[in-house]
C-alpha cells in the first residue's frame, strides 16, 4: 500500500485502549476509515468522538464483521480472555493484524497461538507492546546492545500506580484472573518484555511473593477522599463488567507484588509492583560491568554514568510528559504501525515475544501461587515444541 491510500479498518473490542491508538494514528497523519466494528458496548466511543473519528457500522460478531469485505487491518482490543479467540478468527482472514497485550492469557493458549502462527501464509500479527516504541526505551536497548554498560549484571525495577488507578484495575475487568489474567501480565507484561531484552536471554528461574491488602473489604471503610476534600476511587468510569466499589469487588488478582528472575545466562532481576501509593513509579535500574543506567520512566528521563568515573552523571530528559503515562508512546507506535504496514521497517516487536514476556510472567504468578521457585526450562521446551507446530496435548485441552 502506498502511503497516500486509505486504510480500511475492522475492530473488534473497541475500547479506551483502541480508540487511543486509533487516535494516534489520525494524529499522526494515517489515512484511515474506522468501516466496521464488534463491541456490544464500546467503551472507546468518547474518545473516538473527540478525535472525530466516526464509529463505524457496529457487527454483531467477528463473523459479520469478516462477512463485511476486506480489511487493511483488523485490530483487536477485547478484555484479555478474548485475544485468543479473536486472533483465530482475525487470522483465517489474511489481513494485517493489531492485537493488544498480553497477546493471550495462560500458557495453553499461547501454545494454541505459537502453534497457529507456525502455519504457512500466516499474516503479520503486531502486538501493542507500546514501550517498545517510546524513545527512551530504544535508547536504553540500543546502549545495553551496543555494550555501553559493559555485560549486563543486573537489574532491578518498579511499577507503583498512584490510588486512582490502583482503585481503576479493583472494578475494571482486570481485576478477575478469567479476564485479565493476572496484575502482572496485564499491567507489567510490557516490563517484562524490555527485561528479557536487556538481559539478553530468557528467564530460567523465578519467584515472587504477592496478594491483596489494600483493595480488600477490611478497609473499605477507610479514607475515601484527598485532602482538598475531592472523591477518591471514583474518578474512571471502569467499562465492560465494571465492579461499583474498589474495595468491596469480587477482585482475585494482587494489588502488590514483588519478583525475583534469574536468566539463562545468569543476569539477575528484582522486581516490585504496587497498585497504591504516593509517590508513582516506574523505573528500571541496570547495572553492568561497566557502567549504570537508570530510566525513569514517569518523568521519562534517563541517567547514566560508568563505574569508574566520578564526574557528573549523564542526564538526558525526553520531556514530552502527558497525562496519560504513555509520554507519547502511542503516537511513536502509530508510526512504527505504518511503517509496518507499508513495508518501510520491521515493527519493534514479534508476536514471538510477545508471547515469550507472557509466559515470563505467567512463570512468575505460579511461582507466587506456589511458593515455590519456578524452573521455566519445561515451559520453554514446550513453548518451543509447540512454535515448530509440534501437537502438544496441553494445547488441545484448552479449546
Ligand atoms: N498497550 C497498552 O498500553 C494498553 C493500555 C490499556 C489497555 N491495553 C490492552 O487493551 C485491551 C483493552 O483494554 P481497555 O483498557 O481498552 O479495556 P476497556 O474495558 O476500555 O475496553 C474493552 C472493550 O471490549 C469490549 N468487549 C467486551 N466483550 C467483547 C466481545 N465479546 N467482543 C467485542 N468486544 C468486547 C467492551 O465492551 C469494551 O468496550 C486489553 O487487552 C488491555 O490489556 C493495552
Amino acid at each position: 500500500m502506498g502511503a497516500m491510500s486509505t486504510y480500511r479498518i475492522g475492530v473488534i473490542g473497541l475500547g479506551q485502549r483502541i480508540a487511543h491508538v486509533l487516535a494516534a494514528m489520525k494524529e499522526v497523519g494515517w489515512d484511515l476509515d474506522l468501516a466496521a466494528y464488534v463491541d456490544p458496548a464500546p467503551v472507546g466511543a468518547p474518545i473516538l468522538a473527540a478525535a472525530q473519528i466516526p464509529l463505524g457500522r457496529q457487527c454483531a460478531d467477528p463473523a459479520e464483521l469478516l462477512a463485511r469485505g476486506r480489511y487493511d487491518l483488523l485490530m483487536l482490543g477485547a478484555p484479555n480472555h478474548l485475544h485468543l479467540e479473536h486472533l483465530l478468527v482475525a487470522l483465517e482472514a489474511g489481513a494485517p493484524i493489531f492485537a493488544e497485550k498480553p497477546i493471550v492469557r495462560t500458557e495453553a493458549e499461547t501454545q494454541v497461538l505459537a502453534r497457529r502462527l507456525a502455519r504457512a501464509g500466516t499474516p503479520p500479527v503486531h502486538v501493542g507492546l507500546v514501550m517498545r516504541s517510546l524513545p527512551i526505551v530504544r535508547e536504553v536497548v540500543r546502549r545495553v546492545r551496543a555494550g555501553d554498560l559493559g555485560e549486563v549484571v543486573s537489574l532491578d525495577a518498579t511499577e507503583h500506580l498512584p490510588p486512582e488507578h490502583g482503585g481503576y484495575l479493583a472494578r475494571n475487568w482486570r481485576r478477575r484472573q478469567a479476564w485479565g489474567g493476572s496484575y502482572l501480565l496485564d499491567k507489567v507484561v510490557h516490563d517484562f518484555d524490555i527485561f528479557g531484552v536487556l538481559a539478553g536471554a530468557r528467564a530460567a528461574r523465578v519467584a515472587s511473593f504477592g496478594g491483596r491488602r489494600i483493595f480488600t473489604p477490611e478497609r473499605g471503610d477507610g479514607p475515601r477522599a484527598y485532602e482538598d476534600g475531592s472523591a477518591a476511587y471514583a474518578l474512571r468510569d471502569a467499562g465492560w463488567a465494571a465492579a461499583n466499589d474498589a474495595f468491596q469487588s469480587d477482585m482475585d488478582v494482587t494489588d502488590h507484588q514483588v519478583a525475583m528472575v534469574e536468566y539463562e545466562n545468569e543476569v539477575r532481576l528484582s522486581f516490585h509492583a504496587n497498585s497504591h501509593v504516593g509517590l508513582g513509579e516506574r523505573r528500571w535500574y541496570v547495572a553492568g560491568t561497566e557502567g549504570t543506567l537508570i530510566a525513569d520512566l514517569v518523568r521519562n528521563r534517563l541517567m547514566a554514568r560508568r563505574a569508574l568515573f566520578r564526574g557528573k552523571p549523564e542526564r538526558i530528559d525526553y520531556g514530552g510528559v502527558t497525562a496519560d503515562a504513555h509520554n507519547g508512546a502511542d503516537q511513536e507506535m502509530a508510526r512504527d504501525l505504518l511503517a509496518a504496514l507499508e513495508g518501510r521497517a520491521a515493527f519493534p516487536v514479534t508476536p514471538y515475544e510477545s508471547m515469550e514476556a507472557g509466559l515470563t510472567v505467567m512463570a512468575i504468578d505460579q511461582a507466587m501461587e506456589t511458593r515455590q521457585v519456578v524452573e521455566c526450562g519445561p515451559m520453554w521446551a514446550r513453548y518451543d515444541a509447540a512454535c515448530s507446530g509440534a501437537e502438544d496435548r496441553l494445547a488441545e485441552e484448552v479449546l
